[in-house]
């Protein structure tokens, strides 16, 4: 039995600028027939508004070093027990060439905020752009205007920055040296640039509520973002949040199926952190209205020493994996560069 009052939230929630009741409302589904209906009416709107594709980027998690100190993660500067490795330019042209081999066309290369500097970075992008036909992610963490800048005119396409929280206070709590404006003014710089943005949270990270969430939600709606990537939180031993309970997976795929019925088109992945928990949690991902899947290319010397959460899935997932992945939602791979959907 579906009760009236989730058909009307499902309907309300589809026309741009949704009420934090309704989001709420459909974010705390429990009941399976109900949840079901969630969860194919994204899978409809997916079909509708970014065809049957899922996209595939392949990660490179670049450096494990990181100045910051975010309360939740495995990096952050006071964790003394975490190994750091920073991978030179020829390492990560080396990676990249093998994805490309692979037939993929998106990298994103990831680290912890470990101030290399732009111009080796810039200079990085060129040589990659130079050698490969393809799409460049950078998911490097806040820096200033000028760095973006820089790194855009070398080439870059897209940026990856979690919102991680649009509550001002529950930010705070999370990020002691960090504020969320400063936050915002990334991202803002990021889309005057001409950047492909993508953006997110975690779902279940201590002191967030359901309406948080909704607040979150909000905000994607109304900045219309063209990529959004959200996981489960999963604490870390060495972190002030260890002894928190992990992210809630139900919670967290209502949270896709939600943003996905509310934003319509955003690639959305089905995070590592959904296939790091007892079980691979990303298939259901999918199945709630995620398209993007995103393959570990880092060196397996390092893939280990990345460890923002435990146990994170890396393995490189086979072309044949992701074509049984693909073909058991009904959908079909796409290995090419895949750019924003956003008109
Ligand atoms: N659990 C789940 N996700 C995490 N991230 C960082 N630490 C954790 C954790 N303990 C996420 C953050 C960040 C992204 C790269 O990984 O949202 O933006």
């Amino acid at each position: 039995m579906i009760r009236p009052a989730v058909h009307a939230a499902m309907g309300r929630i589809q026309t741009g600028a949704p009420q934090s009741e309704d989001l709420g409302l459909l974010l705390c589904l429990v009941d399976p027939d109900e949840v079901a209906l969630l969860h194919a009416t994204a899978c409809l709107v997916r079909t509708a508004y970014c065809q049957g594709r899922i996209a595939l980027r392949a990660l490179v998690e670049i450096s494990s070093v990181c100045r910051n100190s975010c309360l939740y993660c495995g990096l952050n500067r006071y964790n003394r027990h975490a190994s750091r490795y920073m991978m030179d330019e020829d390492e990560i042209l080396h990676c990249v060439g093998e994805a490309v081999g692979q037939g993929y066309r998106t990298v994103v290369l990831q680290s912890g905020e470990d101030g290399r500097s732009a111009e080796s970075i810039a200079h990085m992008i060129a040589q990659i752009k130079r050698k490969y036909p393809i799409a460049i992610t950078l998911s490097l963490g806040e820096r200033s205007y000028e760095d973006y800048q820089l790194w855009k005119r070398a080439g870059a396409d897209r940026y990856l920055l979690r919102v991680e929280s649009t509550d001002a206070e529950l930010y705070r709590t999370l990020h002691t040296d960090r504020t969320l404006s400063s936050r915002l003014e990334c991202l803002g710089n990021l889309r005057t640039l001409g950047y492909q943005v993508g953006s997110g949270i975690m779902v279940g990270v201590p002191g967030q509520t359901v309406s948080t969430i909704a607040g979150d939600i909000q905000f994607f709606c109304s900045n219309q973002f063209d990529m959004i990537g959200i996981g489960p939180f999963i604490p870390h031993a060495e972190t002030p949040l260890a002894g928190s309970p992990r992210g809630d997976v139900l919670l967290t795929l209502n949270t896709i199926a939600v943003i996905r019925i509310a934003t319509k088109y955003p690639w959305m992945p089905a995070t590592t952190a959904l296939g790091s928990l007892n079980r691979d949690y990303r298939l259901d991902g999918l199945l709630a209205g995620a398209n993007v899947i995103m393959p570990n290319f880092t060196p397996s010397a390092y893939k280990s020493q990345y460890a923002i959460y435990p146990n994170k899935q890396s393995e490189t997932d086979s072309a044949e994996s992701l074509e049984y992945l693909a073909r058991s939602v009904g959908l079909t791979i796409d290995y090419g560069r895949c750019d924003s959907l956003l008109v």
